[in-house]
């Protein structure tokens, strides 16, 4: 038989056997028997060396289409036999249920926060947000806070570096903390804006605290402040009540018993009472501070006390949510154990 007759019959047969394979082994098998270095039709491609000069041209060309014909059934088979290979091997019941996505959900401590939050903006409050890392300035000079006042010690608070001093503020060079209170964002927003100011910033504030059942080195608080003319210490008492009334529920009551803040003139503390503080074994818990804003601290904003009033109030989140939630140790909120935060 000429070289060129046969060609065509081996290839046939390769072509057979690489339709025929049925997995991915059996067509590796079929590669290996025809087009690997032993097979069969490499053994026709081997032969070409020894064909005449005139034979040779033809057979080249013949036995090269053959090879790619033979190639692209091969390349074509495998990603057939692949994609089948990834099929799954059992049939799918389509009546088993679906796989559900775990929804995640809010850390309660965001979640009372919102609902804070959505209740003074019923009430025309917008959100202001200023830095955690504040200056002595905002943290306590503007806010009448003299610098032999407790609050300042270095012991009592988180310093930055000593070297790292701002000279932005009013008469710098000041230090820079971790801002201890939300008070701070006050000063910052009266810079910035003409009254009149209704605004609320919840944020996280930093305290020297060693962590305890009630303290935490870090917390979030949220402040309040309103500036127009004429406004008065009853606007304050039925702005907060009618707001801790919606988050706590109504049977809560308020009771506001002076004292002594430096920023405000009058202070008060907010006194909390409910069932469930009655539960908790006490009759009154501390949750607020709050005032009537001190002249000094429109002064230091360039306000004119003459012409603007104000009131000024801050309080911790996590106290709140601890009485919302019966929650009797305030680490709990920053461990993360998912067990605890399922529950809210
Ligand atoms: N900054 C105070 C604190 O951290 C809370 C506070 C008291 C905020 C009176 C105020 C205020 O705005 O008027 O304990």
């Amino acid at each position: 038989m000429s070289f060129l007759d046969q060609i065509d019959p081996v290839k046939e047969e390769a072509r057979e056997a690489l339709e025929a394979a049925k997995d991915l082994k059996a067509l590796e098998e079929a590669r290996v028997g025809y087009l690997g270095s032993r097979g069969r039709f490499t053994a026709l491609l081997k032969q070409l060396g020894s064909l005449s000069k005139e034979e040779r041209p033809e057979a080249g060309k013949r036995i090269n289409q053959a090879k790619t014909e033979l190639e692209n059934l091969l390349s074509e088979r495998k990603a057939q036999l692949e994609e089948q290979a990834a099929l799954p091997q059992e049939p799918t019941d389509f009546t088993l249920p679906g796989r559900r996505r775990a929804l995640g959900k809010l850390h309660p401590l965001t979640q009372v926060t919102d609902h804070i939050v959505k209740s003074f903006r019923r009430l025309g409050f917008v959100v202001a947000d200023g830095p955690e890392i504040e200056d002595e300035y905002h943290c306590f000079d503007a806010l009448n806070t003299p610098p032999d006042h407790p609050a300042r010690d270095t012991q009592d608070t988180f310093y930055l570096d000593p070297q790292q001093q701002t000279t932005d503020a009013r008469n710098g060079p000041f230090s820079r903390l971790l801002r201890t209170h939300t008070s701070s964002v006050q000063i910052r927003v009266m810079e910035q804006q003409r009254p009149p100011i209704r605004i609320i910033v919840p944020g996280r504030v930093y305290r020297r605290d060693t962590a305890d059942a009630t303290h935490n080195p870090t917390f979030q608080q949220i402040e309040g402040l309103y500036v127009d003319r004429n406004v008065t210490v009853s606007d304050l008492k039925g702005t907060v009540t009618s707001v801790f009334r919606e988050v706590l529920g109504k049977e809560v009551q308020l009771r506001f018993r002076p004292h002594y803040f430096s920023y405000t003139e009058p202070s008060f503390e907010i006194d909390f009472s409910s069932p469930l503080v009655r539960k908790m074994g006490k009759e009154w818990l501390e949750i607020a501070g709050c005032g009537m804003v001190h002249p000094q601290v429109f002064e230091n904003v360039g306000y004119d006390p003459e012409e603007w009033t104000g009131w000024a109030f801050g309080f911790g989140i996590e106290r709140i949510a601890m009485i919302r939630y019966g929650i009797n140790d305030i680490r709990l909120f920053y461990e993360n154990d998912l067990r605890f935060l399922r529950q809210f």
